[in-house]
């Protein structure tokens, strides 16, 4: 026996007129995964859970949820999704509690439902604020507890902390990191936060044009790539002539006039102590030392020739 997924998707392709919006991808989200879309603007991220969540019909290609074809009977999908939107309009002049209320009474869930949710999402203090008055991380978490009022097995969320504020940012991914660990909840994220998708999600899929580009944990996406780790450094003494540290590939590119170092490892064990015997034999004091891995916008870099954080802050 395989894996049993709750969603699993072939061939998917949307246009609009020439936009080839998903062009040609298979999705698959098994139980209590957490799964995140990371691509700039246009990916296709929106279109692509559009149609996992019913609202869009693929031009070609299926998905299944729990075995059984979107195509056919969109109920597969009924009682086990919860779903929060790109943006989310709420009526301005009734209060959190009563929005929860009237959503409450949507899915027909009983009353003491209401309390847990505005706890879980922590808007206690804000229950009886007009929704009008609410901050961007406020209405973000209203649009979560409305999204968790069902129970969903899968949640899938668009863009949830877009432009929020880093401490908005936070405590909504603890929230999702709580549903997790408790509820055993599986989730499909879009996003273009590189730190949303590695602090949340045990798969990232890096989409870009309509397309997977690759997919796979944060360490094993950057370890397919096979790029150097990097040290950055500052040194008091007198930089030698010498860049190429002995018996060894390493080379280092130096800021003289800054006293600043840099390089690059493709192997940490063995070559940062060559790199400090060299400093250590110069007489060369460090001042400062950093060491960086490689990040996933590196790798959307390598991939795309454009830096994912560019087209997006
Ligand atoms: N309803 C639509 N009509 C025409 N083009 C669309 C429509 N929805 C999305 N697109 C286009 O499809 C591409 C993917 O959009 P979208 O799925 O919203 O990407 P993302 O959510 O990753 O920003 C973009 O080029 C966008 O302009
Ligand atoms: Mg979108």
């Amino acid at each position: 026996m395989g894996t049993e997924y709750l969603i699993d998707a072939k061939g998917l392709h949307k246009h609009f007129k020439k936009v080839r919006a998903v062009d040609g991808v298979d999705f698959s989200l098994a139980k209590g995964e957490y799964v995140a879309l990371l691509g700039p603007n246009g990916a296709g991220k929106t279109t692509l859970v559009e149609m996992i969540e019913g609202i869009r019909t693929p031009d070609a290609g299926e998905i299944l949820v729990r075995g059984r074809s979107l195509n056919e009977d969109k109920s597969a999908l009924y009682g086990i999704l919860g779903i929060s939107f790109q943006e989310t309009r709420f009526l301005e002049k009734i209060t959190v509690l009563e929005t929860i209320r009237l959503f409450a009474s949507f899915y027909k869930q009983p009353d003491e439902k209401i309390g847990k949710v505005i706890h879980l999402v922590g808007l206690e203090d804000k229950k009886d604020a007009y929704t009008k008055n609410l901050s961007g991380g406020q209405r973000q978490r209203l649009a979560l507890g409305i999204s968790l009022l069902n129970d969903p097995e899968i949640l899938i969320l668009d863009e949830p902390t877009t432009g929020l504020d880093p401490s908005a940012r936070r405590e909504i991914w603890d929230i999702l990191l709580k549903l997790k660990n408790k509820m055993g909840t599986s989730l499909i994220l879009t996003t273009h936060y590189m730190e949303e998708a590695t602090q949340l999600c045990d798969r990232i899929i890096i989409m870009d044009k309509g397309r997977f580009l690759a997919e796979g944990s944060l360490s094993s996406l950057v370890g397919r790539m096979k790029m150097p780790d990097v040290a950055f450094f500052t040194v008091e003494g007198k930089i030698p002539d010498d860049q190429v540290i002995r018996q060894s590939d390493l080379v280092i590119e130096w800021d003289r006039e800054k006293g600043r170092g840099k390089c690059e490892m493709k192997n940490v064990a063995t070559d940062m102590p060559l790199l400090f015997a060299f400093l250590e034999e110069n007489n060369l004091r460090l001042i400062d030392f950093e060491h960086t891995k490689p990040s996933l916008d590196d790798v959307f870099l390598s991939m795309t020739g454009r830096r994912l954080s560019e087209e997006t802050e």
